[in-house]
């Protein structure tokens, strides 16, 4: 049975992601909708999701976008590729907007360039999300099209570990077997690779890279237009932060997120 909420402009928007990659979706929706309040989950006492199985995923995505519901909030951006292919069930039990990143992200990149690469955890490219999505809206049938699970970043980035020796390292060390491919484009198809950023410039210079942040961005935008649901009190933003396993060096690790913070607060999802 699907909730009834009764939902209006001025309610916060709720993101969530595993950890600390939906932050980077978070950072450019705080630009492109500066009057929204935001109430986001890092779900760290599942992190990693790009490891698990669906069925286990769809019961984590259930919990988290029940939780925001309840805040309640107006829409739920899932800024996680993983949760986002694992989300479909949703419509049946939730009735405000939920904006996944991967159809916005592949359609910014199909508007780049078909030869795309897609870098994402071993749970999206299982999923063949981004590549049903692209060969449904691709013109050119022999672009080039490559699809590299890369679970063991999620796992260096919530360490930390971004521009350093080792990072760019593991990153070369994975992709090494692309480097003399055509790809104009590549998909960041996991939020957490936003923070690498240097190491994917560092092997591939000529390549745009696409993350989902801007993408998901506008979609969200859109459908709030649509639904009579931007605030229009301009104001400060409020942002809360909750995580379900709270750790010490979470303001450690996301220093680069400079947005005004209200809280760190470790929540529990049933
Ligand atoms: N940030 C998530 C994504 O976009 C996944 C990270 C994880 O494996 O937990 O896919």
């Amino acid at each position: 049975m699907s909730k009834k909420y009764d939902i209006n402009k001025h309610l916060p928007i709720g993101v969530f992601d595993s950890g600390i990659g939906g932050l980077t979706v978070l950072d450019k929706l705080l630009e492109i909708l500066p009057n929204e309040d935001y109430v986001y989950v890092g779900d760290t006492i599942n992190l990693p999701y790009g490891t698990k199985t669906p069925e286990r995923l769809k019961e984590i995505v259930s919990g988290v976008a029940n939780y925001l519901v309840d805040v309640p909030v107006k829409a739920i951006v899932i800024a996680c590729n993983t949760a986002t292919a694992n989300s479909h069930h949703l419509n049946e039990t939730i009735d405000i907007p939920v904006i996944g990143v991967i159809e916005p992200t592949a359609k910014a990149a199909l508007a780049v360039s078909e030869n795309i690469m897609v870098l994402a955890t071993n749970v999206t490219i299982e999923s063949n999300e981004y590549q049903d999505i692209i060969n449904k809206y691709r013109k050119d049938d022999k672009a080039n099209q490559y699809y590299v699970k890369c679970s063991e970043f999620v796992d260096a980035i919530e360490a930390n570990n971004i521009n350093t020796e080792s990072s760019h390292k593991l990153v070369r060390d994975k992709l090494e077997n692309y480097l003399d491919k055509k790809v104009d484009v590549i998909i960041l198809g996991c939020t957490h690779f936003g923070l690498y950023s240097n190491e994917l410039k560092a092997l591939f210079p000529d390549a745009v890279l696409m993350p989902c942040s801007i993408p998901t961005g506008e979609e969200l935008k859109r459908v709030l237009e649509k639904d009579g649901l931007l605030n229009d009190n301009v104001h400060q933003s409020d942002v809360e932060i909750n995580l379900t396993l709270k750790h010490d060096n979470f303001e450690d690790k996301t220093k680069w997120f400079k947005k005004p913070v209200r809280k760190v607060q470790e929540i529990k999802i049933k």
